[in-house]
């Protein structure tokens, strides 16, 4: 059995760090793992412009520990009324990408997008300067089953988005189905996904163990096992059109053991170990290094890290709960025991 691994540090091609004191406790574990993290833009009100992008990104290096080093990538959150001209100001702030949430689809998603063919020209401006769309992809339609959300999504929106802009960089955001993967390894080279650690790790059956458990409860919600097995699959194959984005989303404890609870995974203080274990699972270790360390920058177009980390075969108990401003945050798998340990 390997003991210990060594990797290329990791970047999260998808995190969510929230705004204000939230940010005091949720960058520091992030940047304690990764050199850097794209940066979901669903605040309230959502960063829909380059200055306020900006900003956000200072706010985020304010909460960076001294003696660590962490660049946090900026986003924008695409409205039907995002004009192409904030684009190019946004390219040009160093903003590096754009998120396409259905309207009504996950936590603070009511301004997003209400039919695509609004955003024609700024995603025609976003193909121009290279700048890749990271796309939620279910459907809000409340007559599609929820575990179907996603395979509807692909159907109706993004093959024809996939055809009408064959140039424009596209990134599924947190794929949980064998749909999804398939239609990223055909979709040629400009499409690729990202994976969750919880979604290689667990399948819908961990909501309802003993009771529901509500902080296995994330958008896209858990699927069936066929669907993680392919998702597993996809992360071993090698491809470099898959990568990792932790979707780590931090909600209060209270919100989220909730008569309506809030839909996300916190799993930033140990994400790496997390996936090496599910790595780890299918005999896949030595796919690690690339799928969290190389995939996701060469497709951005981004130079790849230059710094180590090292991960030791070590069972240690992960802290229950953490302080959270006034409250509380839950760890995935907190109180419970991990595989791995970083250094
Ligand atoms: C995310 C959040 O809380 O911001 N929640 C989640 O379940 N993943 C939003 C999102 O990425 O869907
Ligand atoms: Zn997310």
């Amino acid at each position: 059995m390997t003991a210990h691994i060594t990797l290329t540090r990791p970047d999260d091609w998808h995190v969510h760090l929230r705004d204000g004191e939230a940010l005091h406790t949720v960058v520091p574990h992030t940047s304690a793992q990764f050199a850097r993290a794209i940066v979901m833009p669903n605040l309230k009100p959502p960063v829909t412009t380059a200055a306020q992008a900006l900003a956000y990104k200072q706010r985020i290096l304010d909460a960076v520990p001294e003696g660590q080093q962490f660049e946090p990538l900026m986003t924008l959150y695409l409205t039907d009324q995002l004009p192409a001209d904030e684009i190019l100001r946004a390219h040009e702030a160093g903003v590096v990408a754009v998120k396409l949430y259905p309207a009504g689809a996950t936590t603070n998603s009511s301004a997003g997008v209400t039919d695509i063919r609004h955003t024609h020209a700024t995603l025609e401006a976003m193909q121009r300067v290279g700048m890749p769309l990271l796309v939620h992809g279910e459907v809000t339609d409340p007559e599609v089953d929820v575990f179907d959300r996603e395979a509807v999504f692909i159907e109706r929106h993004l093959m024809p988005l996939r055809r009408d802009f064959p140039e424009l960089k596209i990134v599924l955001e947190h794929i949980t189905t064998r749909e999804a993967a398939q239609f990223v390894v055909q979709a040629g080279k400009h499409t690729a996904a990202t994976l969750t650690a919880h979604h290689l790790l667990y399948n819908r059956n961990a909501l309802f163990m003993g009771g529901l458990r509500p902080h296995y409860y994330c958008l896209p919600v858990l699927k069936r096992e066929v669907h993680r097995q392919a998702l597993l699959q996809a992360a071993a194959s090698g491809s470099d059109r898959f990568f990792l984005g932790t979707d780590s989303a931090p909600h209060a404890a209270p919100l989220k053991e909730h008569a309506s609870g809030c839909a996300g995974c916190y799993t930033a203080l140990t994400a790496i170990e997390l996936y090496a274990e599910a790595f780890d699972s299918v005999g896949a270790l030595d796919k690690l290094e690339a799928f969290a360390s190389f995939h996701g920058p060469d497709f951005y177009g981004l130079p790849r890290n230059t710094t180590q980390i090292t991960l030791h075969r070590q069972s240690w108990t992960l802290p229950e709960q953490l302080p959270y401003g006034e409250t509380s945050l839950k760890p995935l798998r907190g109180g419970e025991s991990l595989a791995w340990r970083m250094a």
